[in-house]
């Protein structure tokens, strides 16, 4: 490798030694931050050149050759030295080397310590937008499933044991309430990153007369950062957008195991597509949810990357340290994993097939009518408590006699309570139970369509 001039050498005798250089670098990763480099120091320039502090000419120059290098970084026409340090270095090395001296203009009234910051608020803003718009269609998949299953009864469950039917309609939509509330939760982190650091410079701005709101409306930034200390030292709205992901992935990865389960021939309740499962290399029956327990497991690797940068931060006195440095590569493995998860996660639902019939003969089955028949006593005027106790012995003379509550007879039913009328059947039906639930949130067919109304209203 090349040993290439430092632009800090000024005040060293001795050149870096290799290793150094190499346990330095931060190029090998933060190169994909280089659309976003050029494009502040595009806007850094023309400002200079606005401010008199280099000329038009100069500012023309530079303009041109950093397009130069944008250009051919997207064909990777250029190989990039890791003596660099890191893409600040390289691009600034790439202008000099093509436009001469005057690339030596640019870095005027600037530090890397702002400009790193630029570029991963850029990268975020970004970034944010295109996990919004992935799951945003996730939501648009889960409205589709619900009013495909508007009818579709399953055993809704509690500690995983059967507890109250409901449709799998409202289980869908529970889902597309938990992606909502993550597309508002990165729309609101936007705010925190949209703001530009561009002048702070070193950590306590610049004694040119530099124009902070001129390159802020360049880079269509929303707000200028008011205090050149916190903007090198705060990392916060990276911590802030990890979280955004784990709780995504979070999500995700509960949806993710309620497929394994419902996937399994003990459930039977879901089949996931051949081609989003993936086989057993010894055992030639299996069929198994791999994108499921995948995404998961990858769950797990934001997690990690979320108390990374928490640990990361933590401690660190002002301002700028060169731990921040290791903000990106949990970053970017967050991003790519969270991105990743959501696309195949929705193609992989969105090729899974509900097997109607069997969620229904489970919601029959397993005394999930129990509750209702305890609200029928109480509106009979027995005391919830009682009739809580009462339903209890029913149960469990059904368990003994392995019967269900709707194959006992109403003599039956009379030796638990005299009350008992035949009206009993029509209370435990299905349809009934699930219909009666007609308040907000509930899970009736007229309250799930109208928050399929409500959602789609909102989002068209
Ligand atoms: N590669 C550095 C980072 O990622 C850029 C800023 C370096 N600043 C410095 N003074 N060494 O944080």
């Amino acid at each position: 490798m090349a040993q290439t001039k430092k632009p800090w050498s000024g005040r060293f005798q001795k050149a870096t030694a290799k290793d150094v250089e190499k346990f330095t670098s931060s190029l090998h990763f933060d190169c994909r931050l280089y659309p976003y480099d050029i494009e502040g120091s595009i806007a850094h320039a023309q400002m200079l050149a606005a401010r008199g502090i280099i000329t038009r000419a100069e500012a023309n120059k530079i303009c041109a050759g950093l397009k130069n290098i944008l250009r051919d970084m997207d064909k990777g026409k250029i190989k990039f030295n890791q003596a660099d340090e890191d893409i600040h270095m390289a691009i600034e090395r790439e202008l000099t080397k093509r436009i001469g001296s005057v690339g030596g203009k640019l870095h005027t009234a600037r530090s890397r310590n702002d400009q790193i910051v630029l570029d991963m608020r850029l990268f975020l803003r970004d970034q944010t937008k295109e996990i919004i718009g992935l799951i945003s269609s996730l939501q648009k998949l889960l409205v589709k499933l619900a009013k495909a299953h508007k009818n579709t009864i399953m055993p809704g469950y509690t500690h995983l044991q059967k507890a109250q039917p409901v449709l799998l309609a409202h289980y869908f939509l529970a889902f597309e309430e938990m992606f909502s509330r993550d597309a508002t939760r990165f729309a609101d982190g936007k705010k925190r990153i949209d703001v530009s650091p561009l002048g702070a410079a070193a950590l306590a701005g610049t004694g040119l007369p530099i124009d902070r709101r001129k390159t802020a409306k360049i880079l269509k930034f929303a707000e200028v950062s008011k205090n050149s200390m916190d903007t090198v030292a705060d990392r916060d709205f990276i911590a802030e957008f990890i979280f955004s992901c784990a709780v995504t992935m979070m999500h995700l990865s509960r949806f993710c195991e309620d497929l394994v389960l419902w996937s399994s021939e003990e459930f039977g309740f879901a089949e996931i597509s051949d081609a989003y499962t993936t086989g057993s290399s010894i055992m030639p029956q299996k069929k198994n949810p791999d994108i499921a327990e995948l995404v998961r497991g990858k769950t797990a690797r934001v997690y990690g990357d979320l108390v990374a940068i928490m640990t990361l931060l933590k401690g660190l006195p002002m301002t700028y340290n060169r731990d921040l440095q290791e903000d990106k590569e949990p970053l970017f493995d967050t991003v790519d994993t969270t991105k990743n998860c959501l696309m195949i996660f929705t193609q992989m639902l969105a090729n899974t097939k509900f097997n109607v019939e069997k969620m229904r003969v489970a919601a029959e089955e397993g005394f999930c009518a129990a509750t209702d028949i305890a609200e029928y006593l109480v509106k009979k005027g027995v005391a919830f408590r009682q009739a809580h106790e009462i339903v209890g012995r029913i149960v469990a003379y059904c368990l003994k006699n392995e019967k269900q509550l709707s194959e006992l007879s109403l003599a039956e039913y009379r030796k638990f309570y005299k009350g008992f009328s035949s009206e009993i059947y029509n209370v435990i039906k299905l349809e009934k139970i699930i219909n009666t639930r007609k308040h907000i949130g509930g899970t009736a067919t007229s309250a799930v369509a109208e928050r399929i109304k409500e959602i789609e209203r909102k989002t068209k």
